[in-house]
């Protein structure tokens, strides 16, 4: 495809730059509080193999062909797809899947914005010791009353998407990529001393075949689909993140390459997550099938029981919320570069004022956990509904449709020249994203809605 023109001035120095900023995108809350908790909700290790199968047929497919629209159309999602198409002579429509992105980049965003605040609740609870001096049942209630408190948490969302604009409003290499340049090794570094807090409690083998030794009978239909969904939201696909960094990816470097390590660190970081979960849970006859509150309830327990508890408790906290940050500011971004593309606003105006949009629609997914908790559409309250439309309609959805865009529409030498791969490793994704992945993800989709 002949170079196109953007508006896009700067982007990562070098292949680390991206490398750290979408494996930050990607490891967030969805590795730490998510992935162990619907493991643990789909009974361990079947669940697992399933995840990695659709991580390895939908997801990395997926992300080689959003960074490669990135890069190719060097402008936000929807100009990126603009260009594209204009290269390609194809229907103006496929731009409606950037549309789309951005509005679940928004939406993802608010109310993950919630979820983030409640671990910087939870940090301050830790670091003052107060799980130690509670009973099991008061830490039990400290949740519930934390949810039910819309002040409090009102306090802790603004705090999380104001940091979030503090960084993005600094840009691309001074902002994003500084951040995550210190934070993203921080997390592991903490990751990797809570895993080996974690064989310190006698309990790792027991956390060990949980995870990884297959019980193929209590997987159900629910379980794959579960699987699939989540392989898209743990790689920050369908949203345009991808799309986004892809378009500051400097020309040279390698996407499979890059992909591919991302994956790697997407998904041991889950893994990881796991494996210090688990045996901190077991150590303490509590049982892992908690759902969402098997991080913010069972485990402040079963810290407070465990010598150092708190100094572990409160790393393991800092560990999230660092997650939560470097997630945050890839599902801001995508707007801005819209922004700076489409209207004459500075790159802080814009950030002000994306901010401002994104703080006003989360309320309704703050609130729905405590004044409006009895209003409900479908039978889900507010967060709920916010979370069905973005993972279970929109992400797959688009999806679908950039697979098809990218196999279908686009000249296939084009992608050869792009993505500049092994022939027969460019033959197997390219396949693989053709049929496979729509199929895959088709499915899931229409079992999801029926
Ligand atoms: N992947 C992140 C997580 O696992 C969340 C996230 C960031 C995301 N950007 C996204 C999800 C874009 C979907 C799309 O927590």
């Amino acid at each position: 495809m002949q170079q196109v023109k953007s508006s896009i001035s700067e982007g990562f120095s070098s292949r680390w730059g991206f490398i750290f900023a979408a494996a930050g995108s990607a490891v967030g809350l969805g590795n730490i509080w998510k992935f162990p908790y619907i493991t643990g909700a789909n009974g361990g290790g079947a669940f697992v193999l399933i995840y990695i199968a659709a991580v390895l047929v939908i997801g990395l497919p997926l992300l080689v062909a959003e960074i490669s629209i990135g890069r190719m159309g060097r402008e936000n999602p929807v100009d990126a797809l603009l260009n594209i198409i204009k290269a390609h002579k194809a229907s103006k429509l496929w731009s409606l899947i950037g549309w789309f992105g951005i509005l679940a980049a928004f939406l993802v965003l608010s109310y993950y914005s919630v979820v983030a605040g409640w671990t910087l609740d939870y940090t301050v609870h830790s670091f003052s010791g107060n799980f130690e001096n509670l009973t099991p049942v008061e830490v039990g209630n400290l949740f519930d009353g934390l949810l039910a408190n819309p002040g409090k948490l009102l306090l802790y969302y603004t705090i999380i998407i104001f940091v979030t604009g503090l960084i993005i409003a600094r840009g691309i290499s001074k902002g994003i990529e500084k951040a995550v340049f210190i934070l993203f090794p921080v997390l592991v570094i903490i990751l990797l001393a809570l895993v080996f807090y974690a064989a310190q409690t006698g309990f790792l083998s027991k956390g060990l075949s949980y995870l990884f030794h297959p019980d193929f009978s209590k997987i159900s239909d629910q379980s794959i689909l579960a699987a699939i969904g989540h392989a898209l939201f743990s790689l920050s696909l369908g949203i345009g993140t991808m799309i986004t960094y892809g378009a500051y990816l400097p020309k040279k470097v390698s996407i499979g390459f890059t992909a591919v390590v991302v994956t790697i660190f997407d998904t041991v970081i889950a893994l990881l997550a796991g494996i210090t979960i688990f045996p901190i849970v077991f150590a303490h006859g509590l049982t892992p099938s908690a759902g969402p509150g098997l991080i913010f309830k069972t485990l402040p327990i079963a810290f407070a029981k465990l010598p150092y508890g708190h100094l572990f408790a409160s790393l393991f906290f800092i560990m999230l919320i660092i997650a939560a940050l470097t997630s945050t500011i890839s599902l801001l971004e995508p707007s801005i570069a819209l922004l700076l593309k489409r209207t004459k606003l500075s790159r802080v105006k814009a950030t002000t004022l994306s901010c401002a949009v994104v703080w006003c629609v989360g309320l309704l997914s703050l609130f729905s956990f405590n004044i409006w908790a009895n209003f409900k559409i479908f039978n889900l309250t507010l967060f709920e509904l916010v979370d069905f439309i973005t993972s279970n309609l929109i992400l797959p959805i688009n999806g679908f449709f950039l697979a098809i865009f990218m196999t279908w529409i686009i000249k296939r030498g084009d992608l050869v020249e792009e993505l500049n791969m092994q022939t027969s490793l460019f033959k197997i994704w390219f396949t693989v994203l053709r049929y496979i992945t729509p199929i895959g993800i088709l499915i899931v989709l229409l079992h999801g809605l029926i």
